[in-house]
Order: C-alpha cells, then sequence, then structure tokens
C-alpha cells in the first residue's frame, strides 16, 4: 500500500478517536456540548469517514477499474489541503460562535474552503481515474 495512503487511513482514525472522545465529554458535560457538536459531527464525518473513503478509494477504486490512478501527485496534494482543512476547522469551531470571534470566524472560513477545495481534487482525480472495464 502506497504510503500517502497509509497516512490517509492513519488520518482517519485518528480523527475517529478524537471524534468519539469529544462526543463521549459531550455526554459527561451537556451544557458545554453546543460549542462541540459541529466538531464531533466534523471530525467523524469529514475527518473519518471521508478522510477514510479517500485512503481506501486512492487505493482500490484504480484497481476495480482495471487502470492506474490519474494524478498520484493530485492525492499528495489534497492529502495536505484534506488535512490543513480539518485540522483548522477543529482549532476554530468552538471558538467562532460568537459574533466577536472574527479571528477564528477567517480561520474557519480558510479551514472551510480547503475542505472543499480538497473534495473537489479528490472528486476529479477519481473521475479522470474511473473507467468502465
Ligand atoms: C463514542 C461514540 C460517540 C458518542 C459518545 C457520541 C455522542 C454524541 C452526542 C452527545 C451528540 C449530541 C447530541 C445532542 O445533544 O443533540 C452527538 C451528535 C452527533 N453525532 Fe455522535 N457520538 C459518537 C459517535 C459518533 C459517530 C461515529 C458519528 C458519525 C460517524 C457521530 C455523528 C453524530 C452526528 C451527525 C451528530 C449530530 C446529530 C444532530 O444533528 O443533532 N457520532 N453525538
Ligand atoms: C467541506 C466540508 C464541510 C463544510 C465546510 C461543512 C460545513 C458545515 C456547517 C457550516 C454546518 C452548520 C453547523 C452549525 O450548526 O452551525 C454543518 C453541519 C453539518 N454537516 Fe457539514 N460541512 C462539511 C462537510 C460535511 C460532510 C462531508 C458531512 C457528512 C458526511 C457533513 C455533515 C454535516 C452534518 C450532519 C451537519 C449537522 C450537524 C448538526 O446537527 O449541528 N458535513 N456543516
Amino acid at each position: 500500500m502506497e504510503l500517502t495512503v497509509v497516512w490517509y487511513l492513519r488520518m482517519s482514525l485518528i480523527y475517529f478517536v478524537a471524534g468519539t472522545i469529544i462526543g463521549f465529554g459531550m455526554l459527561l458535560w451537556p451544557s458545554e456540548s453546543g460549542y462541540f457538536i459541529p466538531l464531533h459531527v466534523h471530525l467523524n464525518l469529514l475527518g473519518f469517514m471521508s478522510m477514510m473513503i479517500y485512503g481506501v478509494g486512492y487505493h482500490i477504486l484504480p484497481k476495480f477499474s482495471g487502470t492506474v490512478m490519474y494524478s498520484p501527485l493530485m492525492m499528495k496534494i489534497q492529502f495536505w489541503v484534506a488535512n490543513a482543512g480539518m485540522i483548522g476547522m477543529v482549532l476554530s469551531w468552538p471558538f467562532a460562535m460568537g459574533a466577536e470571534a472574527s479571528l477564528s470566524n477567517a480561520v474557519l472560513m480558510i479551514s472551510a474552503l480547503l475542505s472543499v477545495i480538497a473534495v473537489i481534487l479528490f472528486a476529479i482525480n477519481m473521475l479522470k481515474t474511473l473507467k468502465p472495464v
């Protein structure tokens, strides 16, 4: 398995552990949980599930298509973009809820944009890869 793919899977599992620990923390401190719901949701769904799908997808979908990946370089760039976006969203989201939180809001917007770019890079790479056998 290629190193970048391994790192997609490793990061996915790290986000899974973080997401579920935060979920448990939300049960322990329900009065604070409102700040952490978006964090919990996106660590689990964008961090764990999407990152797992990126890794497994890059590894297996070209094989299913009987071809090679359109752009391994794009996969490597997407790894950094997706993780910068995810980590930025995690660090800024709990602080970006108040109207005065302008720096956190700016970080959140940039990180969210990086996450969207990562999704688009994955989609382009896979759309260019997938072909009927
Ligand atoms: C140890 C595991 C987990 C615990 C203890 C946990 C706990 C929680 C808690 C306390 C809430 C807030 C509920 C509320 O007050 O409205 C929540 C919401 C949520 N969790 Fe988890 N969670 C866990 C795992 C997961 C996983 C694995 C996923 C997704 C793959 C997930 C997805 C969600 C979503 C989407 C919401 C938001 C639901 C809504 O829109 O209200 N959770 N979770
Ligand atoms: C590009 C990445 C993404 C961005 C920028 C984004 C942004 C947002 C925002 C702004 C909200 C509203 C949060 C609030 O209540 O204040 C939200 C909610 C939500 N998102 Fe995302 N999202 C992204 C990706 C995803 C993905 C990939 C999934 C699922 C696979 C997802 C599932 C959800 C769910 C379930 C909620 C409702 C959570 C709740 O109950 O509060 N998001 N998202």
